[in-house]
């Protein structure tokens, strides 16, 4: 029998959603449901109707980006209010190939404990959000990465054994285990803004005004998350990443490691 794949994603510049894809288009499915829980609207219908994710879906792939190592905290309030006692599902997290985490393994926590039967969970690579400063991980997932993400679509499909909490590995740094997410946030460069509204519209906490490219107000610039959503889709590059030497520095001395050892997939099915 065919398997119904539904696709539930957070992913402001993309990555998550390419590597979610590959999975489902590897079960063979190639128009899977999607649930995109980026934007707060979404968030917010998912959140209070949470069965329309599972309803008419055999297996959900479920995916976020890993930030300080952890989930984003948007993600996690979005995923405490699905439960499932049907649906099984792979945990997806995406990283800039510096580290998970604790991301993934909270990721099979959350959903097991909701009563999800999680049956394959992967750690996959995407290019860094922070790429603008300090180039790292360009242009994956790459064919390489694809090729492994419907592999591991197809594999997941064949096995039908439940994995376990331990099963999943965590990288304990001082990132994940902080309550803190260090961001970095854009700059609005107002003299080249053409006001289309597309970075408001792809915000996914609603910060920035519909018409400029300016925050709302000086509290959305504190609570911007950093995650690069009005960057990555700003065609005049009015909103841009830009460090200065001290970010640059430190960048360099956190990510070194990231900066020069290509990181392969880490793929777990029981
Ligand atoms: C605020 C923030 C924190 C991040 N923290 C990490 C991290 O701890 N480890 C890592 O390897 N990558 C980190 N990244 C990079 C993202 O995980 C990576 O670029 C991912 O592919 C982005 O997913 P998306 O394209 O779906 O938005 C971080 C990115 C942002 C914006």
């Amino acid at each position: 029998m065919t398997k119904r794949i539904g696709i539930l994603y957070f992913s402001p510049t993309k990555t998550t959603k390419k590597i979610c894809q590959a999975i489902a288009s590897g079960m063979g499915a190639n128009e899977p449901k999607i649930f995109n829980m980026t934007l707060p609207n979404s968030r917010s219908e998912f959140i209070t109707n949470s069965n329309q994710v599972t309803e008419n879906i055999d297996h959900l792939i479920v995916g976020a980006p890993v930030y300080s190592g952890k989930l984003p905290l948007q993600v996690k309030e979005c995923l405490r209010s699905l439960k499932s006692k049907i649906t099984t599902c792979s945990a997806i997290v995406v990283y800039g190939n510096r580290d998970f985490g604790i991301a993934l393994y909270n990721m099979v926590e959350l959903l097991s404990g909701n009563g999800f039967r999680v049956i394959s969970a992967g750690a996959f690579i995407g290019q860094h959000s922070y790429s603008n400063i300090l180039p790292i991980a360009i242009g994956r997932p790459d064919e390489s990465d694809i090729k492994k993400a419907q592999q591991f679509g197809l594999n997941t499909l064949n096995s039908n054994k439940y994995l376990q909490q331990k099963d999943v590995p965590i990288q304990i740094d001082s990132a994940s285990k902080s309550d803190k997410y260090d961001s970095i946030k854009p700059l609005y460069l107002a003299k080249i803004c053409i006001k289309c509204g597309k970075c408001s519209q792809v915000c996914p906490l609603a910060l920035i005004s519909s018409d400029s490219g300016r925050y709302r107000n000086p509290i959305s610039k504190r609570k911007c998350i950093g995650c690069m959503a009005c960057v990555y889709n700003c065609e005049t590059k009015a909103r841009i990443l830009k460090g200065n030497i001290f970010i640059k520095l430190l960048m360099k001395l956190i990510l070194n490691k990231a900066q020069n050892e290509r990181r392969e997939p880490l793929l777990i099915i029981s």
